[in-house]
Parts: structure tokens; C-alpha cells; sequence
């Protein structure tokens, strides 16, 4: 059955270790493009998370309750496999600088090679959160900085949860 215009599905895939006000940027820019946005959790990442797959992903789905075109979900293997199995129509992926371009452009590539019909789709993020990154969250919060404007109040509490 062809797509219609009611039923663009566009997924967001990445680490969300943890998910940043940055992330949260992206997503909501991206519920107004498409129709509904996955955000999907990749779990067969090579590095020692800090959350959890599934803890990462209901902390996702509070942040993004507001949203109700967005869903939350979890994937194991190649990307493109994945949201060709959703019926995805792009892929998306924030930008905040030109220093993430190199490697978003290998990536992006790499995935129309292995899947040619499938878009990805840059989405800038505000410039408020240009230099927020979840690795450097992952720093301060393991010197207990104050990580409160850099990522939403549940992933806060759940953060300092951990800590405590
Ligand atoms: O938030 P991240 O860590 O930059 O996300 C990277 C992610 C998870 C989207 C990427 O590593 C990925 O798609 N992994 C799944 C395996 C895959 O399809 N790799 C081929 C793309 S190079």
C-alpha cells in the first residue's frame, strides 16, 4: 500500500545516554514536520551505558508526554533494517555544530548505501543547546555537577537517583 501524506513515520534513533534537552529539541521539531516520530533506543551500542535501555526509554516517554504524535521504542542490529520494518520514510538526527557534521555525514551515507530509498533527515537544534552532548552530561553528573539545564527534570531525578 503506497504511504499517504497522513502516515509519514519518521524515527529518531540514538544512545539517549541520557536524553538531553538537546534530544528533546530535536524531537519536538521533528513532531511538526511528520505525522508521528519513533524515538528508538539503540541497544546493542559497544559502550558501558550509564541508564539502561529500558529505563532510557520511560524516561523518554515522560519527557515527550506532552507530544502525542511520539512514541518511544527499542532496536537491536542495522538501523536501516529497523525502520524499514516500521515503514519509516526518513530517519533523523539533530545537528548542533559543524564538528558533528563528519561523522553524521559518514553515518547518513553508510545508511543510503545500505538502504537507498531511505532519507535522513538534519534537524538543527535551537542554539540554547548547541553544546549540550550526553557525554558531557555523563561527566559532570559522575562529579556530581549540577546537570539541571542540561537535561529535563525526570532524567534529572533519575540521574541523581542513582547517585544518591
Ligand atoms: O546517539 P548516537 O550514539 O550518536 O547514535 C548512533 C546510532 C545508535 C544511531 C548508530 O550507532 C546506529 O545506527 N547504530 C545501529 C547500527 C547501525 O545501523 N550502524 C550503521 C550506521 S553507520
Amino acid at each position: 500500500m503506497n504511504k499517504t501524506s497522513s502516515d509519514r513515520l519518521a524515527l529518531y534513533p540514538g544512545s539517549f545516554d541520557p536524553f538531553t534537552y538537546g534530544h528533546l529539541d530535536v524531537v519536538e521539531r521533528a513532531s511538526k514536520l511528520f505525522d508521528s516520530v519513533e524515538v528508538s533506543v539503540a541497544s546493542n551500542t559497544s559502550n558501558e551505558p550509564l541508564l539502561g535501555v529500558e529505563e532510557r526509554c520511560s524516561l523518554i516517554q515522560e519527557c515527550t508526554s506532552h507530544l502525542p504524535n511520539v512514541s518511544v521504542s527499542t532496536f537491536r542490529g542495522l538501523l536501516v533494517e529497523y525502520a524499514g520494518r516500521r515503514g519509516a520514510v526518513a530517519l533523523v538526527r539533530g545537528l548542533r555544530s559543524v564538528s558533528d557534521f563528519d561523522f553524521e555525514f559518514r553515518m547518513a551515507f553508510a545508511n543510503r548505501r545500505l538502504s537507498p530509498e531511505m532519507e535522513t533527515v538534519f534537524l538543527m537544534t535551537s542554539e540554547a543547546h548547541s553544546l549540550i552532548s550526553a557525554s558531557i552530561v555523563r561527566e559532570i553528573h559522575s562529579w556530581k555537577g549540577d546537570i539541571s539545564s542540561f537535561v529535563p527534570d525526570p532524567v534529572r531525578r533519575a540521574l541523581d537517583e542513582r547517585q544518591a
